[in-house]
């Protein structure tokens, strides 16, 4: 059955203004899964580079006010794809908003800021393990997997 989506939602491009807000959905996320946060000085650092720095872009979702969900996005000149990539680092929304249709609206608004931008492609990673994977979000927006790419990371001490 088609989930409700829930009225009086506004997505925007976010301003320095959210930065505290942006930060508190990250703290949240970090509660729910019962992690500890990492800094509050490094997120807000984060989040703070995000909202001023050319090339990356924060969108969020408010209703009433509040800010129910945000996605960060970075816009990457990728000469081996002979244009730019949309690269998704976070697309969050509070766990109370969830399924009434924030996070695919504000992952729409990313796609259209990526297309303005005459990007080629929009690339994402989503943990195997999470409900947004085991519910196939991304799918139902259209995403492919690319099981022909391994994922690596080197971690910097
Ligand atoms: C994943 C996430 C951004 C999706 O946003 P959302 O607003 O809950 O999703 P929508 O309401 O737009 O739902 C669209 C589809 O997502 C799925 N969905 C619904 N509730 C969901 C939930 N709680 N978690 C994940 N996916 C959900 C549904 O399958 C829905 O499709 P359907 O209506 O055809 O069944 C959001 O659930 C979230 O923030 N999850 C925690 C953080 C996370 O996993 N982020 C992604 C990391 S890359």
């Amino acid at each position: 059955m088609e989930s409700r989506a829930l009225e009086g939602v506004t997505v925007r491009r976010a301003t320095p203004e959210d930065g505290a807000a942006v930060a508190a959905l990250v703290l949240g996320w970090a509660e729910e899964r019962g992690r500890e946060p990492l800094g509050a000085a490094s997120l807000a650092q984060a989040v703070e580079e995000c909202l001023n720095t050319p090339g990356h872009e924060v969108w969020v979702a408010e209703a009433g006010g509040l800010l129910l969900g945000y996605a960060a996005v970075h816009w990457i000149p990728f000469p081996l794809i002979y244009g730019r990539e949309g690269y998704l680092s976070d697309l969050l929304v509070a766990q109370a908003g969830r399924g009434r249709r924030v996070g695919s609206r504000l992952l729409a608004q990313v796609e259209a800021r990526a297309r303005e931008l005459g990007c080629v492609r929009v690339l994402l990673n989503n943990a195997r393990n999470s409900e947004a994977f085991a519910r196939e979000f991304y799918p139902k927006q259209g995403y492919q997997e690319r099981t022909q790419f391994a994922n690596y990371v080197k971690y910097l001490e």
